[in-house]
């Protein structure tokens, strides 16, 4: 196993330091605790730790619990010691005010722990949505050897015939449930069909797009992402995973040597083939920056181009269980080589290159995974977007429905080209307070726009865009209207909204200054989104101020909003992104 024999690891440095036997002494001993024997830590084998980040706060992680055991045994049987510890916990759907808080919470404590303990390589476990991206940030701050291990999807929902998946049947049943179609307790019924087992959302929603991120990067074992959490395989994927990040330890093979700017422009062709969520534009930014990437909003033009081929919900029909007998990510990735959308040739996690990786791996489920040359949606990418409301916001349009744009884009002679009539609301709130508001006047041709949810704003930037049309709308069969906001949007949403808007009002974007009654222009081929109001205009309600947003409610919120940047630059701590490798030197005593 050992075909590096000479290799010191950085762990030497605490439990076999020749100079300071008192300090060997200090480290070696509170480990005797756990039945570690001193010959153990002082073998020069690579001590792996294991990032945990399941826990009963985290229940879309909580596989890894379980999980744990097969990623120590496979450690144990390539000849390293495993060390797990845990992650502060992330969970998407119950942290208030949002969940995005703690990916850079997560983040930080990751690299702590990482630098200041004597960890020589690191399984990363990973499930629900911010998990992954800040487990990768970590990955390339410190740049231990690393493998990313995601705790998979729960099995499909099924309610009454009707596969429910996670997040999406909530915001289908909000509108049944608005339009008389369902009472309360049928609701619940159907929220609660799509949660059926152990494992993260079952959608193509954050959790799984950024875990198939994790593996279009080179930083999962092939075939990891679309396990389900309690099919054995995934048991096999953990054990699999236990055993490479030894080898990678003795092959000194890093995140630096993967995460490179073909990786990410990979990644970004993959999220459209998964027709994969909005939050993947500030996460993969942020990973990206951290690694030290030249990648930029622009490179999101990629990818909008490209075609959409797997039919998952929101974009499409099926679920996750469907999605990974297809054949999962990797056949996606085939797909995408076949067409030239890929390099085939960057490094990856497993010591061969990404072609190697998938080499006949092509799908057996065409109804799922289709061919490049007969997709589900063309041109299914992210379409960014700017004008005076913004510098920069996304638009998925992938889950533009064709119904939507007929009513919404087609002007005859224009299309893609609509505008409409802002109804503009402050927080969340505020549009719950008074979205069926009669003297709003919210008709067809509405356009609902929400502020101060952006990373000052709320602060961390909530999944709050996707807003839903006024109840009247709804029972009359308006099912959406078009959105916008600085704020981001549920992975699980197949909402047509304009969202990520940087930058935010509540740092002096256009978004600011637009009144209810504003004319709002989009035009889907220029990439333009403006008011339809005079600079001078602007200029007079710039004097009347910034829209007000909550003062900070914890200290960490205010340290947050002290450095965080804004969503097209990944909202990352901008002080942190200087530091990287910092593992390559062990810390003084
Ligand atoms: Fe955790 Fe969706 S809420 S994965
Ligand atoms: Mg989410």
């Amino acid at each position: 196993m050992n075909t590096f024999p000479n290799r010191r690891f950085r762990s030497q440095d605490w439990f076999d330091d020749p100079e300071r036997i008192d300090q060997t002494a200090l480290y070696l001993e509170r480990f005797m605790n756990s039945g570690v024997t001193p010959g153990e830590l002082r073998s020069g084998k690579p001590i792996v730790g294991i990032a945990q980040t399941g826990s009963d706060l985290a229940p879309c992680n909580r596989i890894h619990l379980d999980l744990v055991t097969r990623v120590r045994d496979g450690i144990r049987d390539a000849g390293g010691i495993p060390m797990e510890f845990p992650v502060h916990p992330i969970f998407e759907n119950c942290r208030r005010p949002t969940a995005a808080l703690d990916r850079n919470l997560a983040y930080l404590g990751l690299v702590e722990i990482l630098y200041g303990y004597p960890i020589d390589a690191v399984v990363f476990t990973t499930g629900c949505d911010k998990t992954t991206p800040s487990a990768l940030m970590a990955a390339s701050t410190v740049d231990l050897p690393s493998i990313v291990l995601s705790g998979g999807p729960m099995l499909d929902g099924w309610f009454e015939g009707e596969l429910v998946g996670s997040g999406t049947i909530v915001w289908k049943g909000r509108r049944r449930l608005a339009a008389g179609l369902i009472d309360e307790e049928q609701f619940l019924e159907l929220a609660l069909a799509s949660a059926p087992s152990a494992g993260h959302c079952n959608t193509m929603g954050t959790a799984s797009t950024m875990n198939a991120v994790a593996e279009a990067l080179g930083m999962s074992l092939p075939g990891c992402a679309a396990i389900p959490a309690p099919y054995r395989e995934r048991g096999q994927m953990a054990y699999a995973t236990g055993r490479r990040i030894v080898e990678l330890a003795y092959e000194d093979l890093r995140p630096s040597q993967i995460l490179t700017r073909a990786a990410f422009l990979n990644a970004v062709a993959t999220i459209t083939a998964i027709g994969g969520s909005t939050n993947a534009q500030p996460h993969l930014m942020a990973m990206a920056r951290h690694a030290g990437v030249d990648f930029g909003p622009q490179d999101w033009r990629l990818g909008h181009d490209l075609p959409l081929l797997v039919n998952m919900q929101p974009a499409g029909q099926y679920l996750g269980e469907r999605f990974h007998r297809a054949g999962g990510v990797p056949a996606v990735l085939w797909e995408l080589l076949q067409a030239g959308k890929l390099d085939g040739e960057v490094m990856t996690v497993t010591g061969r290159t990404l072609a190697e990786n998938v080499a006949g791996r092509e799908s057996t489920d065409r109804e799922v995974i289709t061919p490049y040359a007969a997709p589900l949606k063309t041109q299914a990418g992210f379409l960014v977007l700017s004008g005076n409301l913004f510098d920069f916001a996304i638009m998925k349009t992938s889950v533009i429905s064709d119904a939507f744009r007929q009513r919404y884009l087609s002007e005859p002679g224009k299309e893609n080209t609509f505008s409409g009539r802002a109804v503009v609301f402050d927080g969340a709130e505020d549009y719950h307070a008074r979205i069926n508001d009669a003297s709003l006047n919210i008709g067809e041709d509405s356009i609902l726009v929400i502020r101060g949810s952006g990373p000052l704003g709320w602060p961390g930037s909530a999944e709050v865009v996707n807003m839903q049309p006024p109840d009247a709308l709804l029972q009359r069969g308006v099912t959406a209207l078009p959105t916008i906001g600085d704020g981001r949007q549920s992975g699980t949403s197949d909402s047509p909204s304009i969202l990520n808007a940087s930058p935010e009002s509540a740092a002096g974007g256009g978004l600011a200054w637009i009144r209810t009654g504003d004319r709002i222009q989009i035009d889907l081929n220029s990439g333009r989104c403006d008011m339809l109001v005079p600079e001078e205009e602007i200029a007079r309600r710039r004097l009347e101020g910034l829209p007000p947003v909550p003062p900070s409610a914890t200290p960490w919120q205010e340290l947050y909003r002290a450095t965080v940047g804004q969503l097209d630059q990944g909202a990352v701590l901008e002080d942190a992104v200087k530091y990287r490798r910092v593992a390559a030197k062990t810390p003084r005593h």
